[in-house]
Protein backbone atom coordinates (compact mmCIF):
# COMPACT_ATOMS: atom_id res chain seq x y z
CA UNK A 1 0.00 0.00 0.00
CA UNK A 2 1.60 3.40 -1.13
CA UNK A 3 1.30 6.30 1.24
CA UNK A 4 -2.09 7.41 2.79
CA UNK A 5 -3.41 10.50 4.85
CA UNK A 6 -3.77 8.59 8.77
CA UNK A 7 -7.17 10.25 9.07
CA UNK A 8 -8.34 8.93 5.56
CA UNK A 9 -6.20 5.10 6.63
CA UNK A 10 -8.11 5.31 10.02
CA UNK A 11 -11.68 6.09 8.40
CA UNK A 12 -11.41 3.01 6.61
CA UNK A 13 -10.20 0.91 8.57
CA UNK A 14 -12.13 0.93 11.69
CA UNK A 15 -15.68 1.56 12.10
CA UNK A 16 -15.11 5.11 13.34
CA UNK A 17 -15.92 8.32 11.04
CA UNK A 18 -13.49 11.01 9.91
CA UNK A 19 -14.52 13.16 12.57
CA UNK A 20 -14.32 10.82 15.17
CA UNK A 21 -11.63 9.80 13.80
CA UNK A 22 -9.67 13.38 13.94
CA UNK A 23 -10.63 13.93 17.59
CA UNK A 24 -8.49 10.72 18.66
CA UNK A 25 -5.80 12.23 16.62
CA UNK A 26 -6.12 15.34 18.64
CA UNK A 27 -5.90 13.47 22.50
CA UNK A 28 -2.99 11.61 20.93
CA UNK A 29 -4.56 8.12 20.65
CA UNK A 30 -3.15 7.31 17.45
CA UNK A 31 0.43 6.34 17.26
CA UNK A 32 2.95 5.22 13.91
CA UNK A 33 5.98 3.05 15.16
CA UNK A 34 5.35 4.63 18.72
CA UNK A 35 5.45 8.14 17.89
CA UNK A 36 2.40 10.16 18.49
CA UNK A 37 0.52 11.54 15.43
CA UNK A 38 -1.96 14.72 15.71
CA UNK A 39 -2.07 15.81 12.73
CA UNK A 40 -5.20 14.11 10.65
CA UNK A 41 -3.00 15.31 7.09
CA UNK A 42 0.33 13.34 8.06
CA UNK A 43 0.80 10.31 5.41
CA UNK A 44 1.51 7.22 6.99
CA UNK A 45 2.54 3.60 4.79
CA UNK A 46 0.35 1.14 6.97
CA UNK A 47 2.63 -1.56 5.45
CA UNK A 48 5.83 -0.13 6.87
CA UNK A 49 4.71 1.23 9.87
CA UNK A 50 2.51 -0.07 13.04
CA UNK A 51 0.07 2.08 13.39
CA UNK A 52 -1.82 2.02 16.85
CA UNK A 53 -4.93 3.49 17.62
CA UNK A 54 -5.68 3.74 21.73
CA UNK A 55 -2.96 1.04 21.95
CA UNK A 56 -4.74 -1.37 19.46
CA UNK A 57 -2.56 -2.57 16.38
CA UNK A 58 -4.77 -1.47 13.16
CA UNK A 59 -4.23 -4.08 10.67
CA UNK A 60 -2.43 -2.28 7.08
CA UNK A 61 -2.49 -5.19 4.63
CA UNK A 62 -4.93 -5.42 1.68
CA UNK A 63 -7.40 -7.63 2.72
CA UNK A 64 -8.58 -9.03 6.32
CA UNK A 65 -9.85 -12.57 6.84
CA UNK A 66 -11.32 -13.22 10.55
CA UNK A 67 -12.98 -17.08 11.24
CA UNK A 68 -15.51 -16.41 13.90
CA UNK A 69 -17.20 -19.38 16.36
CA UNK A 70 -20.90 -18.19 15.60
CA UNK A 71 -22.80 -18.68 18.92
CA UNK A 72 -26.88 -19.22 18.83
CA UNK A 73 -28.40 -15.58 18.39
CA UNK A 74 -26.33 -14.11 15.60
CA UNK A 75 -26.93 -13.30 12.51
CA UNK A 76 -24.96 -13.59 9.02
CA UNK A 77 -25.56 -10.01 7.68
CA UNK A 78 -23.91 -6.65 8.52
CA UNK A 79 -26.77 -4.84 10.29
CA UNK A 80 -30.37 -5.62 11.78
CA UNK A 81 -32.58 -3.70 13.75
CA UNK A 82 -33.65 -7.09 15.31
CA UNK A 83 -30.88 -9.06 16.34
CA UNK A 84 -27.26 -8.75 17.25
CA UNK A 85 -25.02 -9.78 13.92
CA UNK A 86 -21.80 -11.44 13.72
CA UNK A 87 -19.39 -8.18 12.77
CA UNK A 88 -20.44 -7.20 16.60
CA UNK A 89 -18.57 -10.27 17.69
CA UNK A 90 -15.24 -8.36 15.46
CA UNK A 91 -13.60 -6.41 17.88
CA UNK A 92 -12.97 -2.64 17.54
CA UNK A 93 -10.05 -2.56 15.97
CA UNK A 94 -10.05 -5.02 13.59
CA UNK A 95 -13.76 -3.57 12.55
CA UNK A 96 -14.08 -1.60 9.51
CA UNK A 97 -16.92 -0.66 7.05
CA UNK A 98 -16.70 -3.05 4.06
CA UNK A 99 -16.18 -6.35 6.03
CA UNK A 100 -19.08 -8.57 5.66
CA UNK A 101 -19.57 -12.30 6.66
CA UNK A 102 -18.84 -14.20 3.56
CA UNK A 103 -21.70 -16.89 3.32
CA UNK A 104 -24.89 -17.56 5.80
CA UNK A 105 -25.57 -19.39 9.05
CA UNK A 106 -28.90 -19.40 10.37
CA UNK A 107 -29.52 -17.73 13.16
CA UNK A 108 -29.70 -20.90 15.76
CA UNK A 109 -26.86 -22.31 14.07
CA UNK A 110 -23.29 -22.20 15.57
CA UNK A 111 -19.66 -22.75 14.20
CA UNK A 112 -17.12 -21.46 11.09
CA UNK A 113 -18.38 -17.91 9.78
CA UNK A 114 -15.40 -16.11 7.35
CA UNK A 115 -15.52 -12.41 8.14
CA UNK A 116 -13.70 -10.65 5.28
CA UNK A 117 -13.46 -7.54 3.14
CA UNK A 118 -12.68 -9.21 0.08
CA UNK A 119 -15.41 -9.29 -2.14
CA UNK A 120 -13.17 -11.16 -4.98
CA UNK A 121 -12.58 -13.99 -2.37
CA UNK A 122 -16.32 -14.54 -1.26
CA UNK A 123 -17.42 -14.81 -4.86
CA UNK A 124 -15.31 -17.61 -5.57
CA UNK A 125 -16.18 -19.29 -2.02
CA UNK A 126 -19.90 -18.96 -2.75
CA UNK A 127 -20.34 -19.47 -6.63
CA UNK A 128 -21.79 -22.88 -7.57
CA UNK A 129 -18.27 -22.95 -9.87
CA UNK A 130 -16.31 -23.39 -7.28
CA UNK A 131 -18.11 -25.07 -4.63
CA UNK A 132 -15.68 -25.10 -1.41
CA UNK A 133 -17.33 -27.94 0.52
CA UNK A 134 -18.86 -27.22 3.66
CA UNK A 135 -19.28 -29.62 7.38
CA UNK A 136 -21.47 -29.54 9.85
CA UNK A 137 -22.63 -31.50 12.76
CA UNK A 138 -25.72 -32.31 12.72
CA UNK A 139 -27.85 -32.78 15.55
CA UNK A 140 -31.09 -34.74 14.46
CA UNK A 141 -34.29 -34.94 17.01
CA UNK A 142 -34.55 -39.02 16.08
CA UNK A 143 -31.90 -41.22 15.12
CA UNK A 144 -29.71 -41.21 12.21
CA UNK A 145 -31.17 -44.04 9.78
CA UNK A 146 -28.62 -46.10 7.47
CA UNK A 147 -30.72 -45.18 4.23
CA UNK A 148 -30.55 -41.97 4.74
CA UNK A 149 -26.43 -42.35 3.84
CA UNK A 150 -27.71 -43.50 0.31
CA UNK A 151 -30.38 -41.11 -0.10
CA UNK A 152 -28.27 -37.84 0.41
CA UNK A 153 -25.47 -39.57 -1.60
CA UNK A 154 -28.11 -39.96 -4.66
CA UNK A 155 -29.70 -36.00 -4.25
CA UNK A 156 -32.23 -35.56 -1.91
CA UNK A 157 -35.74 -33.87 -3.52
CA UNK A 158 -36.99 -30.59 -0.81
CA UNK A 159 -40.47 -30.63 -0.36
CA UNK A 160 -40.92 -27.73 -3.35
CA UNK A 161 -38.96 -29.98 -5.74
CA UNK A 162 -35.64 -28.61 -5.59
CA UNK A 163 -33.42 -31.24 -6.34
CA UNK A 164 -30.12 -30.90 -3.94
CA UNK A 165 -26.79 -31.84 -5.01
CA UNK A 166 -25.45 -35.77 -4.04
CA UNK A 167 -24.00 -35.34 -0.16
CA UNK A 168 -21.29 -36.99 1.53
CA UNK A 169 -22.52 -37.96 5.19
CA UNK A 170 -21.20 -40.19 8.08
CA UNK A 171 -23.29 -41.40 10.83
CA UNK A 172 -20.96 -40.75 14.52
CA UNK A 173 -23.53 -41.03 17.45
CA UNK A 174 -27.30 -42.46 17.32
CA UNK A 175 -28.44 -38.96 16.46
CA UNK A 176 -25.24 -36.92 15.38
CA UNK A 177 -23.76 -37.11 12.03
CA UNK A 178 -21.24 -35.54 9.54
CA UNK A 179 -22.47 -34.18 6.27
CA UNK A 180 -20.47 -32.17 3.47
CA UNK A 181 -22.67 -30.00 0.99
CA UNK A 182 -21.52 -28.62 -2.22
CA UNK A 183 -23.79 -25.67 -2.56
CA UNK A 184 -25.67 -23.57 -0.37
CA UNK A 185 -29.45 -23.48 -0.64
CA UNK A 186 -31.11 -21.84 2.00
CA UNK A 187 -31.72 -24.08 4.94
CA UNK A 188 -30.84 -26.41 2.74
CA UNK A 189 -29.53 -29.04 6.08
CA UNK A 190 -32.96 -28.11 8.03
CA UNK A 191 -34.72 -28.97 4.51
CA UNK A 192 -32.76 -32.12 3.74
CA UNK A 193 -33.24 -33.73 7.15
CA UNK A 194 -36.98 -33.02 7.12
CA UNK A 195 -37.21 -34.89 2.88
CA UNK A 196 -36.06 -37.66 4.89
CA UNK A 197 -38.42 -37.47 7.87
CA UNK A 198 -36.28 -36.31 10.65
CA UNK A 199 -35.58 -32.96 12.65
CA UNK A 200 -32.63 -31.08 12.79
CA UNK A 201 -31.95 -30.01 16.40
CA UNK A 202 -28.28 -28.26 15.72
CA UNK A 203 -26.04 -27.41 13.30
CA UNK A 204 -22.19 -26.74 14.21
CA UNK A 205 -20.43 -25.96 10.82
CA UNK A 206 -16.70 -26.96 11.40
CA UNK A 207 -15.17 -26.65 8.08
CA UNK A 208 -15.17 -24.82 5.18
CA UNK A 209 -13.01 -25.96 2.08
CA UNK A 210 -9.91 -27.53 4.06
CA UNK A 211 -9.52 -25.60 7.03
CA UNK A 212 -11.29 -26.69 10.34
CA UNK A 213 -12.93 -23.91 12.50
CA UNK A 214 -10.27 -24.11 15.39
CA UNK A 215 -11.54 -25.99 18.25
CA UNK A 216 -10.21 -24.44 20.88
CA UNK A 217 -12.02 -21.06 19.85
CA UNK A 218 -14.68 -20.22 22.60
CA UNK A 219 -18.15 -19.51 20.60
CA UNK A 220 -17.69 -15.74 20.31
CA UNK A 221 -14.28 -15.82 19.26
CA UNK A 222 -12.45 -14.88 16.41
CA UNK A 223 -8.83 -15.70 14.60
CA UNK A 224 -7.19 -13.65 11.89
CA UNK A 225 -6.04 -15.73 9.21
CA UNK A 226 -4.05 -14.89 6.47
CA UNK A 227 -4.51 -15.17 2.52
CA UNK A 228 -2.39 -17.74 1.99
CA UNK A 229 -4.55 -19.90 4.63
CA UNK A 230 -7.50 -18.99 2.12
CA UNK A 231 -5.49 -20.70 -0.27
CA UNK A 232 -4.93 -23.57 1.38
CA UNK A 233 -8.78 -23.21 2.37
CA UNK A 234 -9.76 -23.54 -1.28
CA UNK A 235 -7.63 -26.41 -1.91
CA UNK A 236 -10.64 -29.84 -1.00
CA UNK A 237 -9.38 -32.62 1.02
CA UNK A 238 -10.99 -36.02 0.89
CA UNK A 239 -13.96 -36.74 2.89
CA UNK A 240 -12.49 -39.53 4.91
CA UNK A 241 -9.72 -37.08 5.56
CA UNK A 242 -11.74 -34.49 6.57
CA UNK A 243 -14.00 -36.63 8.70
CA UNK A 244 -11.04 -37.98 11.05
CA UNK A 245 -9.88 -34.59 11.38
CA UNK A 246 -13.55 -33.29 12.40
CA UNK A 247 -13.22 -36.15 14.81
CA UNK A 248 -10.76 -35.70 16.80
CA UNK A 249 -10.68 -32.10 16.80
CA UNK A 250 -14.64 -31.77 18.06
CA UNK A 251 -14.63 -35.19 20.03
CA UNK A 252 -15.17 -32.83 23.61
CA UNK A 253 -18.30 -30.99 21.11
CA UNK A 254 -19.48 -34.39 20.55
CA UNK A 255 -19.51 -35.68 24.07
CA UNK A 256 -20.99 -32.76 25.88
CA UNK A 257 -22.82 -30.46 23.06
CA UNK A 258 -20.92 -26.75 24.23
CA UNK A 259 -23.34 -24.22 22.95
N1 LIG B 1 -28.19 -25.53 6.35
C1 LIG B 1 -29.14 -25.08 7.18
O1 LIG B 1 -30.27 -25.56 7.18
N2 LIG B 1 -28.81 -24.09 8.04
C2 LIG B 1 -27.59 -23.55 8.12
O2 LIG B 1 -27.34 -22.66 8.94
C3 LIG B 1 -26.60 -24.03 7.24
C4 LIG B 1 -26.92 -25.03 6.35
Amino acid sequence: MNEIRIDKFLADRTKYSRSEVKSFLKKGAVRADGAVINDPKQKINPDAQEITLNGKKIHGGAHIYLILNKPEGYLCATEDREHKTVLELVPDELRHKDMFPAGRLDIDSTGFVLVTDDGELAHQMLSPKHHVPKYYLVTLARPFEENYLQSLADGITLSDGTKCLPVQAKQISEKICLVCLHEGKYHQVKRMFASLGNHVEHLHRTAVGSLLLPPDLPFGGHLEIFHKDILQMLKAESFSVMCEQIMSAFSSYLINDRR
